[in-house]
């Protein structure tokens, strides 16, 4: 069990090859952090990103705005068919019971589901 550490740390090395291994060992940990750090602070930066939703102005596009971002950025319109949206709100209604985040009353999910349905894409095969 402890014989990656007495490679690490060989008491038959001299001490200051013995630094040279830790150095090395300690240099690829901060660069390990700070690649971590970078590749979360972009992945943050695209979520973050504004999207261009269809009729931004339209109050039904304020409530999807408002309502479908609280756990992600909203998804575009676009992202889906009508056909499908239906069943991604039952099971976002869903996600909201269980994060304890105001479901959707049923006038909101209506107006919700024909602002999504009015602007989806028309065909599951188009990108
Ligand atoms: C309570 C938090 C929460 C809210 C509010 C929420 N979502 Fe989600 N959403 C999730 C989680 C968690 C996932 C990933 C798991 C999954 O796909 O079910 C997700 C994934 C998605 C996906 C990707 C999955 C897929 O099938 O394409 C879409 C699209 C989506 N949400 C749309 C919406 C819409 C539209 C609303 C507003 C009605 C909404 N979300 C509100 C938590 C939430």
């Amino acid at each position: 069990m402890t014989a990656p550490l007495v490679r690490i740390i060989n008491p038959n090395r001299s001490p200051a090859k013995n630094n040279r291994v830790l150095t090395k060992l300690s240099l690829s940990v901060v660069v390990g952090i700070v690649i971590g750090v970078t590749v979360a602070a972009c992945g943050n930066d695209q979520t973050a990103q504004p999207k261009n939703y269809p009729d931004k102005g339209t109050p039904q596009a304020q409530l999807y705005m408002e309502k479908c971002s609280q756990c992600h950025a909203a998804p575009l319109p676009s992202t889906h068919t009508g056909r499908m949206w239906p069943s991604v709100l039952q099971r976002m209604q869903m996600r909201m019971k269980t994060k304890n985040v105001q479901p959707l009353s049923r006038k909101e999910m209506s107006i919700i589901l024909g602002y999504l349905q009015q602007h989806a894409k028309s065909s599951p095969d188009k990108p």
